[in-house]
């Protein structure tokens, strides 16, 4: 297996580094822009295998797409992130540019690979590589939902006083506030959280998972990078392994939760195909409003992007 991450700043360093860590790949290639930067990061990480004890060997390459010929998978985070102050969209313009040509690039020395976006404005960067790659959308979707889950599940483990292994969460809609926990499939050891924990309790760790990134970004001054690069490489897992797992990805919707055109948070099942199946949950009218709501303000922002490329086409 051979996986390529593009962008080798600290989302794409951390990723290439746990996918080969885990072993996920035989060979990692890790791009950027800048001269020598993914070709520094690849050999410091590379020097960790003789002491984590692992064989995949990781390369990097600045901006020479050769290299990275034939990838079974690529994950794709260049980019700007956020500083203190920014959405997600305020990132649109510089970012779609560059993941529009990151993706032409990719697909021209690996066509038949599957593409995973981490670049944000997250849903419509993935949208962005969708129109760029002219590919499957089983093949094209972004990573959010598990980084999404992750949060929401840290903050309960740490309410609970219980172990995250535990807690098994499902989360719908965009990347952003308008994210959608569901607490209603949210369980503890197979218990459903709402029996251990009170409405108050449970409705705040929803508000705080909803700015979760953003909360970093106030710590940080810069988005984060250790949950983002490990949620990427974790659906690198479920496809290298075709482990058909069931996470929230970014998906593209064509009539599922009666939404079209749009690339979506929504739980799917994870294989070697890519995206095998999208998971129609039955929601509540309430839990349907949310999602609506989340995809009307994607859709805003996707259109953003359509205007952009109606000037520039
Ligand atoms: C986050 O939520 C980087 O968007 C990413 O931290």
């Amino acid at each position: 297996m051979k996986v390529t991450v593009v962008g080798a700043g600290d989302v794409g360093a951390t990723c290439a580094d746990v996918i080969a860590h885990r072993e996920l790949a035989n060979e990692v290639i890790l791009v950027d822009i800048k001269p020598n930067f993914a070709e520094g990061k690849a050999l410091d990480i590379w020097q960790t295998a003789p002491i984590n004890l692992y064989d995949t060997r990781i390369k990097g390459s600045t901006d020479d797409y050769s290299k990275t010929a034939n990838s079974d998978v690529v994950v794709i985070t260049s980019g700007l992130p956020r500083k203190p102050g920014m959405s997600r969209d305020d990132l649109i313009s510089t970012n779609a540019a560059i993941v529009k040509s990151v993706t032409e690039n990719i697909i021209k020395h690996s066509p038949n690979t599957i593409i995973i976006i981490v670049s944000n404005p997250l849903d419509v960067m993935t949208y962005c590589a969708y129109l760029s790659a002219k590919i499957d959308s089983k093949r094209v979707f972004g990573m959010a939902g598990i980084l999404d889950t992750a949060r929401y599940r840290a903050f309960l483990a740490e309410a609970l006083n219980c172990s995250p292994k535990d807690i098994q969460a499902v989360l719908m809609g965009g990347h952003g506030d308008t994210m959608v926990p569901l607490p209603r499939y949210t369980t503890v050891g197979g218990i459903p959280v709402t029996e251990l924990i009170d409405k108050a309790q449970l409705d705040a760790i929803v508000e705080r998972t909803k700015t979760g990134g953003g909360e970093i970004v106030n710590l940080l001054g810069t988005s984060a990078w250790y949950a983002p690069g490990a949620a990427a490489a974790q659906m690198v897992e479920a496809i290298v392994r075709d482990q058909k797992r069931i996470f929230p990805v970014c998906a593209w919707l064509q009539g599922e939760y009666g939404l079209k055109d749009v690339y979506l948070g929504v739980p799917v099942k994870l294989g070697r195909n890519g995206i095998e199946e999208i998971i129609e949950l039955k929601l509540t009218e309430d839990e349907m409003k949310l999602v609506q709501n989340s995809a009307t303000a994607v859709k805003e922002v996707m259109s953003v992007l359509d205007n952009m490329n109606n000037v520039t086409a």
